[in-house]
């Protein structure tokens, strides 16, 4: 049976040529046997008649937010309430950006403000708006309050261009909403994440770090939250706005992450270890500020303990997921840290390249586990962790049920 059967189902259309695909999207929500209506934007109903969404769900189509009809006045706030999941498809640039403003100025934007349910967005819109540092901000910015993005994917674009920014395709939406609500996979499990960089003291004022932005980790966070875990990230100095929901300790050095990390992991589900933590730190650090005097410095270094194989050894570990940035030889590093750390997973991301990677919005990671192995192709640091995460959760449950029956 399908996870749709009797879901409610809002369905917003915003003004984007891929409108017309919405179409077919409410007919395969209706066939998997969900409840569907449609609220279009004044610009949707430039590319697509409301007739026909009506004709396909079966429900008046609600058009405006001061609608005195008696049949389509449900208001915003009884159509917000009615839904299970609100899934905006087309999802287009304006929308989400008036989104992440709060606008309420059409009948759309006043049910997302109102909503105390999911909200799902299925992004259209040409690559170089998709790209758009804006774009990106609001972006990242719903998907931290806790919206989840479904795409974009990556074609020829109706503009004549091509690249990331293609709505996805409806079955493909389908499919995604139908995991959206398998995501309760994770509810009742606890997950910790440990993020960003490490600030490794020299003296009072110095220290010695890396290019780690958090992002990943961070996105991660917010997907395990909106697939039902409960969350705690242990992060590194970030400049990012806490995940929505997440407990977050705040750490500076290699030493206080392990700290931090090594009190909480025997009391968690799952650890996934994203930070770029530093493999060395010096030996003293001086009590004042070191003066210049020599020609040239010396600062001696000791190796810092590696908190994901500490974790990984723990008597009652967690299902222990790595990262491993590799510049050569991806895979075989990647395996080889698997095998030596005594990982269950890990997700390789190639870096020193112009794509991807370390303080990046995008990444493609491979990732292998005892007995698969699969690629997850470049695309936004959300999007990525939206599949990393399904992916952790269908094989940790996998690892827990042949535990519990055998
Ligand atoms: N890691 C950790 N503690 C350390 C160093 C690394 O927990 N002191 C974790 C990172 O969070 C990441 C994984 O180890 O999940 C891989 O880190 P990486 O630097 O790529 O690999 P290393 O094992 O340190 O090996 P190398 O630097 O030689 O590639």
């Amino acid at each position: 049976m399908s996870l749709l059967v009797e879901k409610r189902i809002l369905l917003g259309v915003t003004g984007g040529i891929a409108a017309y695909k919405s179409c077919e999207l409410t007919r395969l929500l209706i066939l998997a046997g969900a409840s569907v209506r449609v609220v279009m934007t004044r610009a949707a109903t430039a590319f697509v008649a409301p007739l026909s969404f009506q004709a396909l769900s079966g429900n008046p189509v609600h058009l405006d937010l001061l609608d005195s009809e008696e049949e389509s006045a449900m208001g915003h706030i009884r159509l917000a309430r009615w839904a299970d999941l609100i899934l905006i498809a087309p999802a287009t640039a304006d929308f989400m950006a008036k989104l992440r403003a709060g606008l309420a100025d059409e009948l759309l934007g006043a049910v997302c403000l109102a909503a105390e349910v999911p909200i799902a967005l299925a992004p259209a819109m040409n690559h170089a708006m998709w790209s758009n540092p804006a774009t990106q901000d609001n972006a990242a910015c719903l998907v931290a309050r806790g919206m989840s993005l479904l795409g974009p994917a990556e074609g020829g674009q109706a503009c004549g261009e091509s690249g990331y920014g293609r709505m996805l395709e409806p079955a493909d939406i389908c499919r995604a909403v139908e995991k959206f609500f398998s995501r309760s996979q994770l509810s009742g499990i606890s997950v910790l994440i440990s993020a960003g960089p490490t600030r490794e003291p020299i003296d009072p004022v110095r220290y010695l770090t890396n290019r780690s932005s958090g992002k990943m980790g961070y996105c991660l966070a917010q997907a395990a939250i909106a697939a039902g875990a409960k969350v705690t990230v242990v992060s590194g100095p970030v400049a990012l706005p806490p995940p929505y929901d997440a407990a977050v300790v705040r750490v500076e050095s290699a030493a206080d992450m392990f700290d931090a990390v090594m009190s909480l992991a025997p009391h968690q589900d799952i650890y996934i270890g994203t930070a770029a933590v530093a493999d060395y730190t010096p030996v003293a650090v001086a009590e004042e500020k070191i003066k210049k005097s020599k020609e040239s410095l010396a600062i001696q270094l000791t190796r810092t303990r590696d908190i994901l194989a500490a974790v990984a050894s723990l008597p009652n570990k967690p299902y222990t997921v790595g990262f491993a940035a590799e510049t050569d030889h991806v895979e075989a590093y990647a395996k080889a840290k698997l095998e030596g750390k005594g990982l269950d997973m890990i997700a390789a991301n190639r870096v020193g390249q112009p794509e991807g990677g370390f303080d990046s919005p995008d990444n493609a990671l491979w990732v292998a586990w005892n007995g698969g192995e699969t690629v997850l192709p470049l695309a936004s640091k959300q999007t990525i962790a939206i599949q990393l995460i399904e992916l952790i959760s269908e094989n940790y449950r996998a690892k827990h049920s042949t535990k519990n029956s055998g």
